[in-house]
This record gives C-alpha cells, sequence and structure tokens, in this order.
C-alpha cells in the first residue's frame, strides 16, 4: 500500500524511538542518495546527540517547545526530537522536495503524531522569512542541508525566539578547514588555512559565521555545544536579543594567528586586532617568521561543560546507536571545553623537532610536571590540548624530546 503511494521499493525501520519508512536504496548503498529522499544511517548518531541535547538543555522551557526541521528529508530528524524529548508541542517539517514531503507525510502518519506535525512543501529561506515576519518564531530551528549551511543562517536566526536555539551542521568540511581557502573566503568570509588544528579552525569558522550573522541583527550569540564527527561539523547555539548581548558576543570572535614555521599560536579577539596593529600581531615571538592570520572565527568555548555531563548522564535514559561513542565524545567535549583555542599533534611535534613521535603519556608529564593542564581533544587521536602559553610549551618540548 506505502509502496504503491510512494512508488519506489520501501524499508520499515526504527531509528531511535521512531518508526521510518524509508526508500530501500537509502540503505543499501554506501553512499545514500539524493533520490527519491535523502536518508543518511551513519548520521544517526548526530540525530541521537539532538535528542539529548533537547532533553537535558537548560536554556530551553520544560515543555511546549516548537521546532522547526527546515530541510527534513525523510523528516526523521524532527520527530525524533518531538517523539523522544517528550519536550516539544510542535514541529514544523519542511522539504523543497515534493518526494520529500510526501514521505514525511508517511512517516508523521505511522508514529500517529499528524495532530503535532505541520508539513511544508517551500524554499527552507522563505518558510523561515515568513515564520519569522509573522512573528512565529520557533524554540529551535534546525538546519541539516547538504553542504553549506551557510546561505540559510541569516533566515534561521531571524527565525528563532530569545534565548531559542539554532543548531546547524556543515559537511563542507574540506573548504572551512583549509583545503580550499577561496571557497571559505568566499561562503563564510573568512581566512583559513591547512594547520595540525585543522578540524577546529574549521569548527570554529562555522560558529563564528553564525555568530557574526547574529550580530548584523543585534543579535548575541553562544555556542552550547559543537563538535566535529565523520564529515561534519554540527554546532548548538542559544540566540540572546539585544544590543548588550551582541557586543559581549564580539569578545568571542576573533583571530588565530599561527606560525608555520615552529607552531606558534595565539588567538586575538577582533576588537583588538582592529584597533591595535602592532608588530606582536604579525611577526613570530619565537622564530620572528611572518604569523598568518586565520579567521574570523569563534575563540569561546566550544560546549558547556555541565551541559556535556548532563547529556553523557542522559544516555542511560535514552535509545541511541551507540552507546560508548557517544559517551566518549561527548566526556572529550567536557574535558576539552575549558582548553584554549587549538590543539597540537604528536606527529607534527615530532617531525618539527624532528624527533621519535612522543607518548601522550611523556607530554603530559612535561605539562602537569609545570603545573599546567592537559587534555586528548576529540578532533584528532592524536591530539592534545593545554593551557600552558605555546612559548614555554615548545620550549620546554624542544628541552625534553630533542
Ligand atoms: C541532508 S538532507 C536532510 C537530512 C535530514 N535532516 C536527516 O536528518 O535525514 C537535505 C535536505 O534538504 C532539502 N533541500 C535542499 N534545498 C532546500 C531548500 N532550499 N529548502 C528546503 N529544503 C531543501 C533536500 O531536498 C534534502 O532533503
Amino acid at each position: 500500500m506505502i509502496h504503491h503511494q510512494l512508488g519506489y521499493p520501501i524499508v520499515e525501520i526504527f531509528e531511535g524511538k521512531v518508526r521510518l519508512i524509508l526508500p530501500e536504496v537509502s540503505l543499501k548503498s554506501s553512499i545514500p542518495p539524493k533520490t527519491p529522499v535523502f536518508y543518511n544511517p551513519a548520521m544517526a548518531r548526530s540525530r541521537d546527540i539532538g535528542v539529548l541535547f533537547i532533553r537535558v538543555c537548560e536554556d530551553l522551557p520544560g515543555g511546549g517547545l516548537s521546532v522547526c526541521d527546515a530541510l527534513a528529508g525523510s523528516g526523521v530528524r524532527g520527530l525524533r526530537y518531538l517523539i523522544e524529548t517528550s519536550r516539544v508541542g510542535h514541529l514544523v517539517s519542511n522539504d523543497i522536495s515534493r518526494e520529500a514531503v510526501k514521505l514525511i507525510s508517511v512517516n508523521v502518519n505511522v508514529n500517529g503524531v499528524s495532530d503535532r506535525v505541520t508539513i511544508e512543501n517551500r524554499d527552507a529561506n522563505s518558510l523561515l522569512a515568513d515564520y519569522a515576519s509573522r512573528g512565529e518564531r520557533f524554540h529551535i530551528v534546525d538546519i541539516d542541508p547538504f553542504g553549506s549551511p551557510a546561505n540559510y543562517i541569516g533566515n534561521a536566526i531571524m527565525a528563532v525566539r530569545g534565548r531559542g536555539i539554532l543548531a546547524a551542521t556543515a559537511t563542507d568540511t574540506a573548504p572551512l578547514s583549509g583545503v580550499y581557502p577561496k571557497t571559505c573566503l568566499r561562503r563564510y568570509g573568512a581566512i583559513s588555512i591547512k594547520t595540525e588544528f585543522y578540524h577546529e579552525v574549521g569548527l570554529r569558522i562555522l560558529v563564528g559565521y553564525i555568530a557574526r550573522i547574529g550580530l548584523t541583527y543585534d543579535l548575541g550569540v553562544d555556542n552550547l555545544l559543537a563538535y566535529r564527527e565523520l564529515h561534519y561539523f554540527r554546532c548548538y547555539v542559544r540566540v540572546e536579543p539585544g544590543v548588550r548581548r551582541a557586543e559581549k558576543t564580539l569578545d568571542n570572535i576573533g583571530f588565530i594567528t599561527y606560525c608555520s614555521t615552529c607552531m606558534y599560536r595565539r588567538s586575538i579577539p577582533l576588537v583588538d586586532a582592529a584597533l591595535r596593529s602592532s608588530p606582536s600581531l604579525t611577526v613570530c615571538p619565537l622564530c620572528s617568521s611572518n604569523l598568518n592570520f586565520i579567521g574570523p572565527l569563534w575563540i569561546g568555548r566550544l560546549a558547556s561543560p555541565s551541559l556535556c555531563r548532563s547529556m553523557v548522564e542522559e544516555i542511560e535514559r535514552t535509545v541511541v546507536t551507540d552507546r560508548d561513542h557517544i559517551t566518549r565524545l561527548l566526556s572529550y567535549l567536557e574535558y576539552e571545553a575549558s582548553m584554549p583555542p587549538t590543539y597540537y599533534t604528536l606527529d607534527r611535534i615530532a617531525s618539527k623537532l624532528r624527533v621519535e613521535t612522543p607518548s601522550f603519556e611523556k607530554i603530559r608529564d612535561i605539562i602537569i610536571g609545570e603545573g599546567y593542564r592537559f587534555s586528548r581533544t576529540h578532533f584528532d587521536p592524536k591530539g592534545f590540548k593545554t593551557d600552558m602559553d605555546p612559548i614555554t610549551l615548545l620550549e620546554l618540548l624542544r628541552r625534553h624530546l630533542e
């Protein structure tokens, strides 16, 4: 019956607690096709994290939340938020594709939630602009496109209620991380170069871009959770109305200066970089090479540690695809959240100092022995972070490893 309605072979599965009718081809191909409707089983983890986020986020009202899944595909993401969090009152599930909307309708019906879902078949930008102009703003707007979310952010941020959440996915990780600098400059207005901490650069450019768009509307932004996984970046930011909030947000936007000769790096708030032009901003204090400027990007926290902890605790009560993986990811995020921007990698240290690759234990002992903090990072299995300033660290590493 459903097969007849949709006109292509289907399968029925459960993701989380949501029953889903999907194109059979989505589960059979190694790269899920865009037609007839896109569904990527590998992104279930990202949706699990979204469910955990909404279940514990203290910034949102306890119930009756309005959610817009603006690029919904099969509808899975919004349906999971609706069915698995008990906080969502109403969902707008939208997709520009007619086939997608037919499938969303089937999935809404098989889950028996049609009274709580409005299905729309529109361009996401015009949908979001309309809802915002009617004053029907959402507690949560989710932007999950193919590739870059950049051209949806303006309308999305305007469609979020005060202190609501804008969640966005970016799969254009190569431009963001410095592989295609011109594309990054064009899409995000930011300079990205290849560094050993390229994943972090990409994620911070994404969050920084959202924050800068917010500023143009006198909206402040605080980043609650941002991470890198598989082939994508994902962030959840709180939108905070008001000029004062917007000005405070400016403190979290800046540049990273980086020396590709000796690995020295430093983050500088935009305001300081704009108001001062001293040689210390352009010349490496360690080796006198010219410094690279990366950004503008987000230089504030990448996650709220208490939010990450609550999400880890919530995993026990949630149906997730890979409990261990998500626990590990969120635990890393919790610990590295209070560290300064950028990380170092064992391989780069070894190649720069022309020594054998050091162990984490050795580096950790050097750092902790000097009274500083050390953490691994979710960005890279061979990466680490520290609050030790780079000059002291690089000199100490030279002394201990060479
Ligand atoms: C990556 S898929 C969404 C995946 C979905 N959120 C999930 O979790 O499975 C992107 C979707 O955006 C839709 N789309 C592309 N351009 C759009 C636009 N301008 N407005 C609304 N939807 C659009 C596509 O049809 C596609 O279904």
